[in-house]
């Protein structure tokens, strides 16, 4: 299988040695197919987000490798981190993470900062983003004026700006109604047509259940509990 990411008996345990001391993820081990969607399902709790966060280099394994592109992240010096993070992932937050009192394209710039991207090109790229999530009219509108599912395409746009080949999505259903989370399926599921793999940590049955989300990593007290079969 072409991984683009692999852990290898990889542990998080936040608070160590002190009285509240979790082990959020124990020896997990996986592989995120390219090309493809993957969903993390589980009950609240189970490790979904801090199994998200670790693969998509936003925090360090307590134990265990990860291998993104087939290099070892987990020991990375934080720069050379923060590099494969902002080539690799665009993210896609719970609540979306918007910034109240910016513009559509003040918030979608947002992951570009600080970068060595120049202007035009990052204009270019700007503007296909929003022509494609049908945000053009919008751009110099602040965010907070939007309706849900235009504030669910701008956070879609600022994960794709910087042309990653890899988003992570955390529980993006989870504060949409019925149509915006088929909307927001619809749209991944273009991207992912177009080649990008796609992980997406929810336990929302709308996506688990769908036919063609057929890889399907189930986790349970943050230990992966049994992996469909490819
Ligand atoms: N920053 C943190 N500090 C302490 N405990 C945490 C932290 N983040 C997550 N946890 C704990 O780790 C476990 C897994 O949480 P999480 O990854 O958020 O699960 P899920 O996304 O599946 O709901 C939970 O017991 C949670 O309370
Ligand atoms: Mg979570």
């Amino acid at each position: 299988m072409d991984a683009v990411i692999r852990t290898e008996g990889v542990s998080k345990v936040f608070n160590a040695g002190l009285a509240d001391e979790v082990r959020a993820i124990a020896a997990v081990s996986i592989e995120i197919p390219r090309g493809r969607i993957t969903v993390f399902k589980g009950p609240s709790g189970s490790g979904k987000t801090t199994l998200l966060g670790l693969i998509g280099c936003m925090s360090r394994p307590t134990e265990g490798k990860i291998f993104v592109e087939g290099k070892d992240v987990a020991k990375l010096p934080e720069r050379f981190l923060t590099n494969v993070r902002r080539k690799t992932f665009g993210f896609i937050f719970q609540h979306f993470n918007l910034i109240r009192g910016l513009t559509v394209r003040e918030n979608v710039m947002l992951p570009l900062y600080p970068t060595d991207i120049d202007g035009r090109q990052m204009e270019r790229r700007m503007e296909e983003i929003l022509d494609k999530l049908d945000l053009t009219a919008k751009r110099a509108v602040k965010v907070e004026k939007l309706s849900g599912g235009q504030q669910q395409r701008v956070a879609i746009a600022r994960a794709m700006i910087n042309e990653p080949a890899v988003i992570l999505a955390d529980e993006p259903t989870a504060h949409l109604d019925t149509k915006l989370s088929e909307d927001f399926l619809n749209i991944v599921t273009t991207l992912n047509i177009d080649g990008k793999t796609i992980v997406i940590a929810t336990h929302d049955p709308l996506i688990y259940d769908k036919p063609y989300i057929d890889n399907i990593i189930e986790m349970r007290d943050g230990a992966v509990k049994e992996t469909a079969p490819l």
